[in-house]
C-alpha cells in the first residue's frame, strides 16, 4: 500500500546556477505507508477554511445559472476586451484554446472553481494572463498546448496534489497550504497562477511540445511541492516562483 504522500528529490544539475528550469528537475517518489508522517491535525479554523474551499471545489459548471453564464461572459471580456463575444456558445472561444466552442464541455474535470480561477488570474495578474493566452515569452512550441484546457488541468492537479478532498491533509505539503489558506482565503487562487506561470516556465525551458505536456504537469508539481516545503517559505509570496508573476 503507498499513500499520496509524494516526495520529491531534488536534483541539481552540477554547476548550474539556473535552479529552475533545466537547471533542477524533481523526481517524484512515493513513500510506503510506514514511512509516512503522523496525521496533519488542522485548527479549528484551518478547518473552517478547507470546508469552505471544499464547498467551492464541489461546484460543477451548470448552464442554467446565471452566475456562472455571467463568470464565463467576464472570463472572455478579461481575455479579449477589445473583442465582443457574439454567444456564449461561440467558435471564438477557441482562440483562447477551449476545444470546441462551448467551454462548459471543457470543465467537467474542474468544475466552476476552474473558471474563477481563470478570472482570477485575468483580474489579478492581467499581465502575466495575456502573456501567457497569447503566447508571447519565449521561443514557443509548433505544437502548443492549449491556454484554457491547461488552465482547467491545472486547477485539477492542485485540487490532487493538495488532497484537497479529504477531510484533512495528508501531506506536508497540503498541510502548509492549509495554514496559508486560513491566512489568506485567495490562497488557492494565487497558487493556481503561481502555478501557471511555472508550468509555462518549464515548457520553455524544457522546449516541450503538446505530446510532452503531462510530462510538464509532473515536473511543474515536483517544484511546486519542493517550494512549499522550503524553510523560509511563511507565505505563498515567498515561493520562488513567485517571482515569475506579474500584474
Ligand atoms: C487534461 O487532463 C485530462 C485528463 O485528466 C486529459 O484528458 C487532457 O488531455 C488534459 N489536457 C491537456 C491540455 O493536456
Ligand atoms: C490575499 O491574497 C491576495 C492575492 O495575492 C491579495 O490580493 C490580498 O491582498 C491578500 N489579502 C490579505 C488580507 O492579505
Amino acid at each position: 500500500m503507498f499513500t499520496d504522500i509524494q516526495i520529491c528529490l531534488a536534483e541539481v544539475v552540477a554547476g548550474s546556477a539556473a535552479w529552475l528550469g533545466r537547471g533542477l528537475s524533481c523526481v517524484c517518489a512515493q513513500r510506503r505507508e510506514s514511512d509516512a508522517r503522523p496525521s496533519f491535525d488542522l485548527t479549528p479554523a484551518q478547518e473552517e477554511c478547507l470546508q469552505r474551499l471544499q464547498s467551492r471545489i464541489e461546484v460543477s459548471y451548470d448552464s442554467s445559472i446565471s452566475e456562472h453564464q455571467e463568470a464565463l461572459r467576464a472570463l472572455w471580456n478579461a481575455s479579449f476586451p477589445e473583442e465582443e463575444l457574439r454567444d456564449l456558445i461561440s467558435e471564438q472561444w477557441k482562440e483562447m484554446g477551449w476545444q470546441g466552442k462551448d467551454p462548459s464541455t471543457d470543465f467537467r474535470g474542474g468544475g466552476f472553481i476552474s473558471l474563477e480561477n481563470l478570472l482570477f488570474f485575468a483580474r489579478n495578474y492581467p499581465k502575466s494572463f495575456q502573456d501567457l493566452l497569447r503566447k508571447q515569452e519565449g521561443d514557443r512550441a509548433l505544437w502548443e498546448y492549449p491556454f484554457a484546457v491547461a488552465g482547467v488541468n491545472i486547477t485539477f492537479m492542485l485540487i490532487q496534489m493538495l488532497d484537497l478532498e479529504a477531510v484533512k491533509p495528508r501531506s506536508m505539503a497540503g498541510a502548509i497550504f492549509l495554514k496559508f489558506l486560513s491566512e489568506n482565503e485567495s490562497a488557492f487562487d494565487l497558487l493556481y497562477c503561481i502555478t501557471f506561470k511555472l508550468m509555462d516556465n518549464q515548457w520553455l525551458a524544457m522546449h516541450a511540445s503538446y505530446m510532452d505536456f503531462n510530462t510538464v504537469m509532473k515536473s511543474t508539481r515536483c517544484q511546486l511541492e519542493r517550494e512549499l516545503l522550503l524553510e523560509d517559505v511563511s507565505r505563498l509570496e515567498d515561493l520562488p516562483s513567485y517571482s515569475l508573476l506579474t500584474r
